[in-house]
């Protein structure tokens, strides 16, 4: 090539690629194309990993990460870059935190969180910039009813679905008279959302609503309120390091085998061990239960044993399921997180082959899933029965599907 000729095609080139940029920041070619090929994927966890729901957190990315590692460690062929927040189960920094994730650390996906109140906050941010969110724990009913949005997806629960299969068990021991005990917080009102739907239309009566705010576990007046109160039965909602506190407290009060202890599952996950003999004879509702007979448990639940030196909780379990439902919806894109109508498309159908069990997405985006009874019995949640079969959430006020 002479001198003319290498100055021409050198001219091309530029001129090609001033073209190709001029394309990408009009938003037409390149960015979706430098996505789809090679460059890396942006995972933000938005967990707490200090405070009463500091294990959950740590569970949640446990299991995210062992779903993907399983499968070569990649999101529809594209490597990952993981940023963490620390969100402290602290709603009024919700937005804030999300803000630093979606904004300043441009991620691609969201996965958070646990705390229904922080959960609103990455609500509005997800909605209003759009990123996909993944919630891998927080019931909060809004996100999958009246805010819910194409972009979110939970793998967890609503509030009132393990509840809404606990009052029945009871009125069916005889069990007519009933106190409620929460963390006044959305989480807790929306638990007992379920359970005064499920006790009262199965015949029992609530007899009194308790509660203290969250993360307070100053539980003595309120246990000596329930000893006075005599009634047949206790249900709750606490959770994390906080439920551990509860049911000693309650053994401690005296209660422990006077007044049976029931309440939504995540009273005795994870803090079994912590609790030792005081979470004997505790009879709770859950999608999950470490006992499950399937072999999908098993296998899940010794390689995550082997991989982080711990048992798997429900917390690991919805953690596993938000990898294996990012894993499936990339496959199905190629890695390419801009084709949105297609991604969305693929997370809406993904049948979830869960140690739970299978489970598939309502229209709503919250698992349709079964819901197990339980008893606490020589430190391990047994399962006695299944409370409810392929329950789904309302999604009242959820316009998606
Ligand atoms: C919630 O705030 O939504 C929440 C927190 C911990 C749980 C369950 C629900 O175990």
């Amino acid at each position: 090539m002479n001198a003319q000729a290498r100055s021409l095609s050198r001219r091309l080139l530029l001129s090609r690629s001033a073209a190709v940029v001029g394309a990408s920041s009009a938003g037409l070619l390149l960015p979706q194309i430098v996505r789809a090929q090679g460059s890396r994927i942006k995972v933000g966890f938005m967990l707490p990993y200090t405070g009463t729901f500091a294990q959950l957190g740590v569970a949640i990315e446990n299991g995210v990460r062992m779903a993907i590692a399983e499968k070569g460690g990649k999101l529809g062929g594209r490597e990952i870059e993981w940023v963490k927040v620390d969100d402290e189960s602290e709603p009024s920094k919700g937005v804030e935190n999300a803000s630093k994730l979606v904004q300043r650390d441009k991620v691609d996906v969201l996965i958070g969180t646990v705390h229904s109140g922080v959960q609103m906050g990455i609500q509005k941010v997800a909605r209003d910039s759009g990123v996909l969110n993944i919630i891998p724990n927080a019931g909060v009913h809004a996100s999958t009813r009246a805010l819910c949005a194409p972009n979110v997806f939970r793998t967890s629960f609503t509030n009132s679905q393990p509840t809404l299969a606990l009052g029945k068990p009871m009125v069916d021991k005889g069990l007519k008279k009933a106190v409620w005990i929460t963390w006044k917080y959305a989480a807790g009102d929306e638990a007992f959302e379920g359970f005064k739907d499920s006790y009262t239309k199965a015949g029992g009566t609530i007899v009194k609503e308790l509660g203290l705010p969250f993360p307070n576990v100053e539980f003595q007046a309120l246990l000596t309120e329930i000893a006075a109160l005599k009634p047949d039965a206790v249900a709750c909602f606490f959770a994390g390091a906080g439920a551990a506190k509860f049911m000693k407290d309650y053994a401690a009060a005296g209660l422990q085998g006077k007044i049976p202890l029931y309440g939504s599952g995540f009273l005795t996950e994870g803090v079994i061990e912590a609790t030792g003999p005081a979470a004997e004879g505790v009879i709770t509702t859950m999608h999950y239960a470490d006992s499950l007979e399937l072999p999908r448990n098993k296998q899940f639940r010794t390689a995550y044993a082997k991989e982080f030196k711990m048992q798997p909780d429900v917390y690991a379990v919805q953690g596993y399921d938000s990898g294996q439902l990012l894993v499936q919806g990339l496959a199905a894109v190629g890695g390419d997180i801009g084709n949105k109508a297609a991604l969305y498309k693929a997370m809406e159908s993904a049948s979830i082959d869960s140690p739970r069990g299978k489970w598939t997405m309502s229209k709503a985006h919250n698992p349709v899933q079964d819901i197990y009874l339980r008893v606490v019995e020589k430190g391990d949640n047994k399962v006695i029965g299944v409370a409810a079969k392929a329950l789904a959430d309302s999604g009242a006020g959820c316009k998606l599907g």
